[in-house]
């Protein structure tokens, strides 16, 4: 993969990529007036990172172009502010201060979300275990531009680490998180949110396993909440309570720590 930037970049672009490129350690090239054709040809690459004034872009050939978007968590916050609900910060009993590791944080919608209800005092970490979904995220977070102070102050709160949900688990202590949340893709086609088909060709599509549970568990200090289609089983797989929630194309199931409901 290398970087490079949009025709005609502007200094605060060129800065982005180069800072890209410095923290993800990526080969940076200059765009000059190529195109992304005559680039690869030259570099002998078939993925790009375009950065533009709008942010970083991938594109491969063969796939649609990847970038960072906040997806639903821009109207769940301003639903929010309104004094609306939110169903996931409800099965997951969010307070201000909590701690929360998302294991699956995909575009980082839901982790956004997190980071809005548990406020200054809280803290939000999102696990990713695909490299280029990570990279995008961490750098979308910082990079996104919105008129919101609630959303920019939210994305600024999420703390990214790339890597397998199961081995970074592992790692954690004992009841260093008061909520584990995993939302892992579908194993149907259909899901609620369009914006998430923009990953689902870099996405790591394997089964939850075991193991991740019983880590979560372990990690969690309150619950574990798992999120996942209509016609999903994993909630019976793994012993969880099923959350209901009137009309939605989603189930959400908890385990509490220590096996109650
Ligand atoms: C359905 S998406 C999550 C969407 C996310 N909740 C959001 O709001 O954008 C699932 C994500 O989990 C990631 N994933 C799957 N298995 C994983 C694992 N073992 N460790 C870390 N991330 C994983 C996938 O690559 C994908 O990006």
């Amino acid at each position: 993969m290398i970087v490079t930037t949009s025709l005609e970049p502007t200094p605060e672009t060129l800065r982005h990529a180069e800072e890209l490129a410095r923290r993800f350690d990526l080969p940076l090239v200059a765009r000059k007036d190529d195109s992304l054709t005559a680039l690869r040809k030259r570099y002998e690459e078939t993925e790009i990172l375009i950065v533009s004034s709008n942010g970083a872009r991938l594109e491969a050939v063969g796939k649609q172009p990847f970038f960072f978007h906040p997806n639903t968590a821009a109207f769940r916050i301003k639903r929010l502010e309104r004094g609306d609900n939110d169903t996931m910060l409800a099965v997951c009993q969010i307070q201000p201060g909590d701690e929360v590791l998302d294991a699956t944080m995909g575009l980082g919608a839901d982790a956004i979300v997190f980071a809005h209800g548990v406020g200054k005092t809280g803290r939000v970490v999102g696990i990713e275990s695909e490299k280029t979904i990570a990279w995008l995220v961490e750098d979308g977070l910082r990079y996104w531009s919105t008129e919101s102070e609630a959303l920019r102050e939210a994305m600024q709160r999420v703390h990214v680490l790339a890597g397998d949900h199961a081995e970074i688990l592992k790692s954690l202590p004992t009841d260093s998180f008061d909520v584990v949340y995993f939302d892992p893709m579908f194993e149907e086609t259909v899901h609620s949110s369009a914006g998430i088909a923009g990953i689902r060709e870099w996405a790591n599509s394997r089964s939850l396993s075991p193991e991740a549970i019983a880590e979560a568990l372990r990690v969690a200090r309150r619950r574990v909440v798992l999120k996942e289609g209509k016609t999903g089983v994993l909630y019976q797989k793994f012993g969880f309570t099923p959350y209901r929630a009137r009309g939605n194309q989603v189930v959400y199931s908890y385990k509490e720590k220590g096996g109650g409901e």
